[in-house]
């Protein structure tokens, strides 16, 4: 698709109405505030395409399980957020016309979404089929302070001559699923209510008695002559879950009337169902109260906040500039970290794919991102989320069989397995992995050992308890194997001893060993209070030791790289740039039986290990896996490109880490995929964060100390990030090869800059520079410590 966003580097602006394009810009323009989010759907009537979204985050329906032949061992039900009530719509009618942008013009047509700020905004000029003309503009945002409360200012400017206006904002909970699996409608009516000053609406979900609650009250404002007499007319409209009101009022040529709509929406999940409709009530009139303006000036100082801790900075090249803040913008609309019992889906709420669950993207692609740019706390609600979810994780593995251990699921929302393809519910078993090094990682970025003790440690001793169950043991290989997978490269299934899948199993087992140990000396009570409640056996640390140290990890003797799999080198090895690019996307031109014959690579498998456990190999076993596996990857995952970037940039491929940091960082700016318009690839965004702070910046953490060895992409003129570590706030600037880390405090941070290790006061500066064909020193010298 040719691009059609303007490039700007706060904003992104569309220009001129192309029909076609709209569903894609409703889910580039989409707002949320980690509580609530809302596609950029039109507030006014629109018949043309579109895919109407609302999303209450955690507010979910089991949808009963579609599958072609069910398995035992499939879960009933795949959980997905919900559509929730349409607190957007505003219908106008203009003498008798309703305004609809599918049957009038709009001309001057532009769509704004304010990064900086947190808002959306629209202005066009209609031209309606009878020829009348009004001037549209509207602002919305849903706030950051006041997270229940959405406000939209819509104005409407009848031009040329006067004009009988009908504005009818409205609540709607009337809405469906798009991805519904029997077509159902997942909503139940509780109460609606309109009068000429609110309306309010509630709805509970027919299954789980989810209840949402909206109420809406509204300012109404003219331009002129203030002494002007101003004759409104209400008239109420209430049905099934809708309700809402006319406000009829006659406006002079070219006089502006401004509607201001304050939506409280509230949840079950946050206060008694009881106490739903008075709450939103309450709210909807303090955000009144307030107006919008002072509620405008709150969003616009959260936002300052959000960019003050986080921001990327690039000159020399708006485009990358503008696709980097749109991807901090939309993480940070999408997760706050407030709450613990919420996570992460792979679109945000910009779209229904993915069911808004939870997958293992949380902890191998987004924890980097909260854990360097937001309260140290929002990275632990998110470890907290899984702890949470420890007796389900258990639950799963006891459903497939297993004695004892936690299996975490692929995808879920409360802790359950939703997904229902064998070869990923039951075989995708590698995110076990990622939980364990999400914990590692936290711990190790923020020095909170503490969490360990609590929290940490029992999750870990599951985990490892699944893994002894699941390896055998194999007399004639003399090594322990895990049969039977599916890793990160979802174009292999069923495969014996995947590289990745082992490595991490083996690694958990370890550092779970390692976290006993230090436990026990440290946390001697905390040690002994999990060991008891869970059981633990010496026999059973005794033998995750023997796994660990004597599990299969296979490594090609010729060329000395680490095989994907047991049959992998049996494939017949062609690299992507020799295959006819009208083959390309594979997932979209070959048949899955001939995918999985071949070597393509969906995304980084093996790869992937050696980011996640990158100081324990040096630089020259990284090239040759990256030489080897990445000329044979397609990156037809979003989740790819990013760990090629960073590892292309410790390499010094950078060239090469540009090119995919290219592929990964505009990929919903220009719709590379196509697939845009069913929402933005939210956790990927993480992964184009990690490119540039992990990858350019060539961030890590280790021993404490925080580790940068940055480089700037030739084509920009610098590149600055903000990364926060232990207290401290660091400016990482690098240009013209030389690097600038400024602590603007509060605390003194630890850091190794190109292999110097300082420590940085706060208010401090260091500069230094980098030979850019030198790989990163901390993996230069460690060799595989625990092979
Ligand atoms: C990827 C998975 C990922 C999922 C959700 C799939 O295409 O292969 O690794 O978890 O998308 O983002």
């Amino acid at each position: 698709m040719r691009p059609y966003l303007k490039v700007n580097a706060w904003q992104i602006v569309e220009e001129g109405f192309d029909p076609q394009l709209n569903e894609v810009s409703e889910s580039v323009f989409s707002i949320g505030n980690g509580y609530m989010g809302q596609r950029a759907n039109f507030e006014e009537a629109y018949g043309g395409p579109s895919l109407q979204g609302s999303y209450m985050a955690g507010v979910y329906y089991p949808d009963k399980t579609r599958v072609g032949w069910w398995k035992n061992g499939y879960p009933e039900y795949f959980a997905k957020v919900l559509n929730s009530v349409n607190w957007i719509g505003i219908d106008v009618e203009v003498d008798g016309e309703t305004l609809d942008l599918s049957t009038a013009s709009a001309e001057d047509f532009v769509r704004t979404l304010d990064m900086r700020e947190g808002t959306l905004s629209r202005s066009f000029t209609a031209v309606l089929p009878s020829g009348r003309k009004v001037r549209v503009e509207s602002l919305r945002f849903v706030s950051v302070p006041f997270k229940e409360i959405g406000a939209i200012r819509y104005s409407v400017t009848p031009l040329g001559e006067p004009a009988q206006l009908k504005l009818t904002p409205y609540l709607d909970a009337d809405v469906a699923n798009k991805d519904s699996n029997y077509e159902e409608k997942f909503w139940d009516t509780v109460s609606q209510h309109a009068a000429v000053d609110h309306a309010c609406v509630e709805v509970r979900t027919k299954k789980l008695d989810f209840r949402v609650a909206s109420h809406m009250v509204y300012e109404l404002a003219a331009t002129g002559d203030p002494n002007q007499e101003f004759h409104v007319e209400a008239e109420t409209h209430k049905r099934d879950k809708f309700a809402g009101l006319s406000l009829s009022l006659r406006a002079e040529a070219d006089q502006t009337i401004t509607l201001s709509k304050y939506v409280a929406n509230v949840t079950s999940r946050d206060y008694e169902p009881e106490a739903l409709g008075d709450t939103a009530r309450q709210l909807a009139n303090e955000a009144l109260e307030r107006g919008f303006d002072a509620l405008l000036d709150g969003q616009r100082e959260a936002w300052a906040e959000k960019w003050r801790d986080g921001d990327v900075a690039i000159e020399g090249d708006e485009t990358a500039q503008q696709a980097i803040r749109f991807n901090i913008f939309q993480l940070h609309q999408t997760y706050t970290g407030e709450d613990d019992r919420l996570n992460i889906g792979p679109k945000g709420f910009t779209g229904e794919k993915y069911g808004g669950s939870t997958y293992w993207d949380t902890e191998a692609y987004c924890l980097p991102f909260y854990l360097s740019t937001a309260d140290q706390n929002v990275a632990r609600n998110l470890l907290i989320y899984r702890y949470k979810h420890l007796e389900k994780a258990k639950e799963n593995a006891a459903k497939l069989g297993f004695a004892k251990g936690a299996l975490y699921p692929m995808v879920t929302m409360n802790g359950e397995e939703c997904h229902n393809e064998w070869e990923i519910t039951f075989e995708e078993i590698h995110r076990n992995g990622a939980i364990a090094y999400a914990i590692h990682n936290y711990v190790e970025y923020t020095g909170d050992f503490a969490y360990l003790g609590e929290y940490g440690f029992e999750v870990l001793a599951e985990l490892s308890r699944f893994w002894e169950e699941r390896v055998n043991y194999s007399e004639r290989r003399g090594a322990y194997l895990i049969l039977g997978v599916t890793g990160p490269n979802e174009y292999e299934n069923n495969v014996n001893n995947n590289w990745y899948t082992n490595r991490m199993a083996a690694w958990t087992l370890e550092y779970t060993l390692q976290v006993a140990n230090k436990l026990k000396h440290e946390q001697p009570e905390a040690f002994a209070a999990v060991a008891e409640r869970i059981g633990l056996k010496d026999e059973e640390t005794s033998k995750w030791k023997d796994i660990a140290a004597r599990m299969l990890l296979a490594e090609d003797p010729e060329t000395g790289v680490f095989l994907q799999q047991d049959g992998f080198l049996d494939k017949d090895i062609l690299p992507v740039a020799q295959l006819d690019p009208a083959h390309l996307p594979i997932n979209q031109n070959w048949s899955w039986d001939r995918i999985l014959r071949s070597c393509y690579i969906k995304q980084a498998d093996v790869l992937q290990g050696l980011f996640f456990l990158g100081d324990r190999y040096d630089l020259e076993t990284k090239r040759r896996n990256f030489d080897f596996y990445e000329p044979i990857t397609v990156h037809e995952s979003s989740l790819s490109p990013c760990v090629h970037a960073i590892l292309a940039s410790e390499l010094g491929y950078t060239e090469k880490a540009y090119e995919m940091y290219l592929r990964t960082s505009r990929l919903d700016l220009d719709n590379y995929n196509n697939d845009t318009e069913d929402g933005c690839h939210t956790t990927s965004m993480a992964g184009t964060w990690m490119s540039v702070v992990h990858g350019f910046g060539g961030l890590r953490v280790l021993g404490g100390r925080l580790i940068l060895n940055p480089f700037s992409p030739d084509s920009w003129t610098s590149l600055s990030f903000k990364v926060g570590f232990r207290g401290a706030r660091l400016q990482v600037t690098v240009a013209g090869g030389r690097t600038t880390v400024r602590n603007e405090g509060p605390a003194a941070a630890s850091l190794t800059l190109y292999g110097r290790e300082l420590d940085l006061a706060a208010g401090d500066s260091v500069s230094g520079e980098r030979d850019p064909h030198e790989g990163a020193p901390q993996a230069a010298e460690a060799g595989e410590a625990a092979e």
